[in-house]
C-alpha cells in the first residue's frame, strides 16, 4: 500500500506517523479544489453544517471566532484579508471529498475522522497553534505558507483575549509553501501556522483517537447496559464479622474478581469498541431510503452492476473472532457466521463495493436481507 505521492505505507508509518512532519510535494498531481469558496460559504449557511470564521484582528480584538450557521450577508461584512472560513466534515456533504479519504486507508477506518476545509483570502490563517490529532494538510487551491516545528503541550504560552488557543512567542523550525496537490503531514502536538498567500483552500484530513476517559466511561456504560448488570451482589457464604464496621479483604477480592472479569473480557471489549468507534458523528445524516427497496430490487441492481456505497456520514468496521465476524455499522453490530463472514471485510475495505463483488452474497436470502436492511436504514446506497 502506498501514500498519495508514492511513499510505501510501511515506511511512512514506521518513520513519520506520530513521530515527525513530512512534506509530500505533488501528492495529488493536477489537484483542483473539489469545492469552490462560494460553495464553502453556501455550506456555512446551512444549519446542519458545522462552520466557523476566524478573524485575526477584529476591530482591535485578536483572533476572534464566530460559529456558523451564517447569514449570507455575513460574508460581505468581512475584512479584505486576514480571515478564514472553516467547514467541518466536508466529506459528509460532498461525495467527491469523501472519495479523497480512500487514499488514506493505510490507517484503520476507526482512526479516521473527517475532512475539514478552510478558505482564506491573502493573509488569512487560524493563528499559530497545535492540534491533539494527526493531520494531513492538503493544498486544494492557491498557496499556503506553513511554518511548523516544535513539540507543544498545555504549558505553552497563549495569546490572551481570544477564545482560540493561539500560541504566543512561538517560532517554527521550518517553512514551506504548498501549491495545489502538495500535502503536509503533522503529528499531534507539533506547532504550526499556515498563512494564505492568495485565495487559498486547504483540506485537513483529520484523525481521531479516544481519550482514556472516553474508553473507560464508554466501556463501563456499555457493561452497565448488559442484561446481568441489574443483578445484586450475593453472599450466601457470609461470615460473622469481628467488627460489623469492617469491610473485609474477602469482599474487596470478590469485587475485584467481579469487576476484572467484566472489564477484561476481550469479546465484550471488541463488541463494545466496534459499536463505540463506528457511532456516527452526525446521526441525522443516516436517513431511511425513500422509497424502501425490496430485497429482490437490491439483488437485481447489484447483479446489473450498481456499486454499493457508504452513506457519507456512515462508519464501517469489523472484527474477526475465531468462529464468527462482527460487522459494525454506525454503532450497530451484526454477527456473521460461516460463508457470510467474508461480507465484513468486503463492506469495510473502502467506501465503494462493486456490485460484481457483492452480488453473490445478495443471492443468499439472509445476507441479501442484511444488505437490503443496510440500504433501507440509510447506511449504504446503490450508485
Ligand atoms: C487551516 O486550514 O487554515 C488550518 C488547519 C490547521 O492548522 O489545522
Ligand atoms: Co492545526
Amino acid at each position: 500500500m502506498k501514500l498519495p505521492g508514492g511513499m510505501a505505507a510501511d515506511e511512512f508509518l514506521r518513520n513519520y506517523w506520530q513521530k515527525k512532519p513530512l512534506v509530500i510535494r505533488q501528492a495529488f498531481p493536477g489537484m483542483g479544489s473539489p469545492v469552490s469558496a462560494d460553495e464553502l460559504a453556501g455550506l456555512a449557511c446551512e444549519e446542519a453544517v458545522e462552520s466557523r470564521i476566524v478573524i485575526e484582528n477584529d476591530k482591535g480584538k485578536p483572533w476572534q471566532l464566530y460559529n456558523g450557521p451564517f447569514d449570507p450577508e455575513r460574508f460581505s461584512q468581512l475584512p479584505e484579508s486576514h480571515w478564514t472560513l472553516l467547514v467541518q466534515g466536508l466529506d459528509h456533504w460532498v461525495p467527491d471529498v469523501a472519495d479523497l479519504l480512500e487514499h488514506f486507508r493505510f490507517v484503520p477506518n476507526w482512526r479516521l475522522d473527517d475532512i475539514m476545509a478552510s478558505y482564506a483570502p491573502i493573509g488569512g490563517s487560524v493563528g499559530p497553534h497545535f492540534d491533539q490529532y494527526d493531520v494531513f494538510l492538503l493544498q486544494a487551491q492557491g498557496h499556503r505558507r506553513w511554518t511548523f516545528g516544535g513539540q507543544c503541550d498545555e504549558t505553552a504560552s497563549r495569546v490572551e483575549g481570544t477564545p482560540l488557543r493561539i500560541l504566543s512567542d512561538w517560532q517554527g523550525a521550518e517553512t514551506v509553501t504548498l501549491a495545489p496537490g502538495d500535502m503536509l503531514y503533522l503529528p499531534p502536538g507539533i506547532g504550526h501556522h499556515g498563512v494564505a498567500e492568495d485565495d487559498c483552500i486547504t483540506l485537513s484530513v483529520g484523525f481521531r483517537a479516544p481519550t482514556i476517559d472516553d474508553l473507560l466511561t464508554g466501556f463501563s456504560d456499555y457493561l452497565c447496559n448488559q442484561p446481568d448488570a441489574g443483578a445484586h451482589l450475593s453472599d450466601p457464604d457470609l461470615q460473622c464479622p469481628d467488627n460489623p464496621g469492617a469491610i473485609s479483604t474477602d469482599v474487596i477480592l470478590r469485587l475485584q474478581e467481579l469487576i476484572a472479569r467484566r472489564m477484561t473480557d476481550p469479546r465484550q471489549i471488541a463488541l463494545w469498541f466496534g459499536q463505540f468507534s463506528t457511532a456516527p458523528k452526525n446521526p441525522d445524516m443516516i436517513v431511511p431510503a425513500e422509497p424502501a427497496l425490496t430485497a429482490d430490487e437490491t439483488r437485481e441492481q447489484l447483479a446489473g452492476g450498481a456499486a454499493l456505497r457508504w452513506n457519507e456520514g456512515s462508519r464501517f468496521a469489523y472484527h474477526e473472532f475465531d468462529d464468527e465476524t462482527a460487522l459494525f455499522v454506525d454503532g450497530e453490530q451484526f454477527i456473521l457466521r460461516g460463508e457470510a463472514r467474508a461480507l465484513g471485510p468486503l463492506l469495510c475495505r473502502g467506501n465503494r463495493t462493486q456490485g460484481s463483488a457483492i452480488a453473490g452474497f445478495a443471492q443468499d436470502p439472509a445476507l441479501g436481507g442484511l444488505i437490503n436492511t443496510l440500504i433501507n436504514q440509510g447506511h449504504l446506497y446503490l450508485e
